[in-house]
């Protein structure tokens, strides 16, 4: 089943050293605001010192690289790492964080999971910047309250911790979000979500009712006091740009007691083409009880699906609907839905224990863009696309995850959530490139552009559509004008990601951080008019 895992596997591995000496950057860091700030959290707000790691703490280094997944972000030498690492274990520390933040001119930037693909929670492109990391690791408990069918969530959990505490209170509950079990719901939950019950439920957005969120003059606001314009803006306008959300009031979904998942794989040579070019009509418009995603390596086609009821429902339908695909009962492995997420994720012998362990650092470098599709890729096309992948062993490995969209995450209006790619959408695109070695660096990310630059014909137009949660730098970067963020130059990304929601966002951060406070290299500019 787990096609990312074995690939891992198959690739050396590789040790990186760390040295403190890499990692702190002293020379960038005025040791004087750095100090006021600190000073300030301890005497204003009681914050214990065991909570806040400056450069010199011991416990930084292991600290800043506790979540960072891609080792190409450890070599802080091209980036500006954190003076100052907050972890708080309280609400009044992160309000504390934000208000001497602001008193001493340092930004901060909040850390949930560490899964941005950008790194963007704990480093900064230019090197000059100076700013604190507010890590949430700490605050990350989950409260079900089975009865009502809902839960409040931190955001410091992992998707791995909530789906394992909402299947500990009642395993007739589940939740529709991502399939890797150590991405953090704050970071997650603030670009949407999607996972293997988008079909059926939609976005892990599309089911939030309520929120806390520390906002830039350091208040705590919830649903009511933050209003309907910043309740839209944070489920799904992307991370960082609008406060930092502490906790999220979800409504569970039901799941059936059994659920079936297959991993079905064909080669090119043997017809995998053909059958994908049909899957690209078909898996859209099967009913909402089935998500067939399809992961493409260079030799292989994998159909990876997911149906909410048994092998004896779920055969009479693909005969029905995927005949080509020649599905038959040695395909099915019947589990209950908690059981797919290790299966899914972390292979067939991981247990449902394994979704909480949160270490998840990968041992090679990728880069990922994203596309959406709304009109097929002809056949000869994909020819193309399986031709220009055997280029790659030259310097690593390459995947392209392709998420089909129709049911729910479709049928939601573009402008009810500031995630828009619903309707007329056939599927999503993840490219992952994969490379160890500097020199393997450079080949990889002019393979990884000159594709991205093939695909534009046959992918998503004006604009041509990405998914904020798949960060890419490559898409644009703000550009500051007198100290804020530009709304022309976020446009450039903003639109990609968000199409005409994103002058709405922009219009709601005017509103509540006209100073711009809560800013990263990609997070909504303020429209101030
Ligand atoms: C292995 C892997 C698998 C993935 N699988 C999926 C998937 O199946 N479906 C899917 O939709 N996505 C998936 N993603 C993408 C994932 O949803 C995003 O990377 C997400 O932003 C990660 O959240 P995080 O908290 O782990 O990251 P972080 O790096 O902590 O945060 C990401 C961004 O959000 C901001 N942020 C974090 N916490 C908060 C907060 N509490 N309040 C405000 N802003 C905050 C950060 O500053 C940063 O800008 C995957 C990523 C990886 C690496
Ligand atoms: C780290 O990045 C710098 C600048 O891009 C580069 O010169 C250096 O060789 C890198 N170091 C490692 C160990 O990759
Ligand atoms: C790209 O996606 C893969 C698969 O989800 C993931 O393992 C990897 O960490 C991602 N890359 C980055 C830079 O986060
Ligand atoms: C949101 O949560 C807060 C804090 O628990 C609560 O006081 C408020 O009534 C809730 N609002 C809604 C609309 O649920
Ligand atoms: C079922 O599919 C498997 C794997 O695709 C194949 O090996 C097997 O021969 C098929 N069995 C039948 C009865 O078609
Ligand atoms: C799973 O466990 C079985 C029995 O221990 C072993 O034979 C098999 O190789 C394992 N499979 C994987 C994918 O690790
Ligand atoms: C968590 O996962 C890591 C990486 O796969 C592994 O090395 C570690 O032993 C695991 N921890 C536990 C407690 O299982
Ligand atoms: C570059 O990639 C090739 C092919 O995958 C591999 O053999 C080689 O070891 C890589 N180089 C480095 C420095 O990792």
């Amino acid at each position: 089943m787990n096609s990312s895992k074995t690939l891992l596997l198959q690739i050396v591995i590789f040790s990186i050293f760390f040295s403190s000496g890499s990692i702190s950057n002293p020379t960038l860091a005025s040791a004087d605001s750095s100090e006021e700030f600190v000073d300030c959290l301890s005497k204003e707000s009681k914050i214990p010192s065991w909570l806040v790691h400056t450069t010199s703490s011991s416990s930084y280094t292991s600290i800043l690289k506790s979540s960072i997944r891609n080792p190409k972000f450890l070599n802080t030498t091209a980036s500006a790492e954190p003076v100052c690492i907050v972890t708080p274990s309280e609400t009044s520390h992160i309000q504390a964080a934000v208000v001497c933040g602001r008193r001493h001119g340092l930004r901060v930037r909040v850390r949930s999971g560490g899964h941005d693909y950008e790194g963007l929670s704990y480093r900064a492109e230019d090197r000059g910047e100076r700013f604190a990391v507010v890590d949430l690791s700490g605050m990350r408990s989950v409260s079900v309250d089975a009865a009502s069918g809902t839960a409040w969530v931190q955001s410091g959990a992992t998707l791995g911790e909530l789906y394992h505490a909402v299947w500990r209170h009642d395993p007739r509950l589940g939740f529709q979000a991502g399939v890797c079990p150590t991405v953090g719901v704050g970071g997650h939950f603030s670009g949407g979500g999607f996972g293997m019950l988008q079909r059926k439920y939609g976005l892990a957005v599309d089911h939030v009712v309520n929120a806390t969120l520390v906002d830039a003059r350091g208040d705590l606001l919830d649903r009511d006091s933050m209003g309907e314009d910043l309740f839209w803006a944070i489920r799904g306008g992307g991370g960082e740009s609008f406060g930092i959300v502490v906790s999220w009031h979800i409504k569970l979904a039901p799941v059936p007691p059994i659920v079936t998942v297959f991993d079905i794989v064909r080669s090119p040579d043997h017809g995998a083409i053909d059958i994908l070019t049909k899957w690209q009509e078909i898996a859209p418009k099967l009913p909402d009880d089935i998500m067939v995603r399809v992961i493409i390596e260079p030799q292989n086609v994998n159909f990876e699906a997911m149906y909410l009821g048994t092998c004896d429902e779920l055969l009479p339908l693909m005969h029905l609907r995927f005949p080509d695909l020649a599905m038959n009962r040695t395909d099915c492995n019947e589990m209950t839905w908690i059981e797919s997420i290790p299966y899914i994720h972390l292979g067939r012998n991981a247990t449902v224990d394994d979704i909480l362990n949160r270490t998840s650092i990968s041992r090679v470098n990728t880069k990922n863009r994203s596309d959406y599709v709304r009109d097929p890729i002809p056949n000869h096309i994909w020819k193309k696309i399986f031709a220009m992948s055997q280029q790659v062993t030259k310097f690593g490995e390459f995947q392209m995850y392709m998420d089909p969209y129709g049911g729910k995450i479709s049928s939601i209006h573009e402008s009810a959530t500031p995630f828009p790619h619903r309707e007329g959408v056939l599927y999503n695109i993840q490219y992952i490139t994969y490379w160890q070695g500097e020199a393997n660096g450079t080949e990889a990310l002019k393979w990884s552009r000159d594709l991205y630059e093939f695909m534009e014909p046959y992918v998503s137009k004006n604009p041509r559509e990405a998914y904020v949660n798949y960060r890419d730098l490559e898409l644009g970067r703000n550009k500051l004008v007198d100290g804020i963020s530009s709304y022309d130059s976020g446009k450039a990304w903003g639109k990609r990601y968000f199409r005409d929601n994103f002058e709405r966002l922009a219009k709601v951060k005017a509103k509540v951080d006209p100073d711009d406070y809560f800013r990263n290299e990609q997070s909504i500019p303020p429209l101030l008019n």
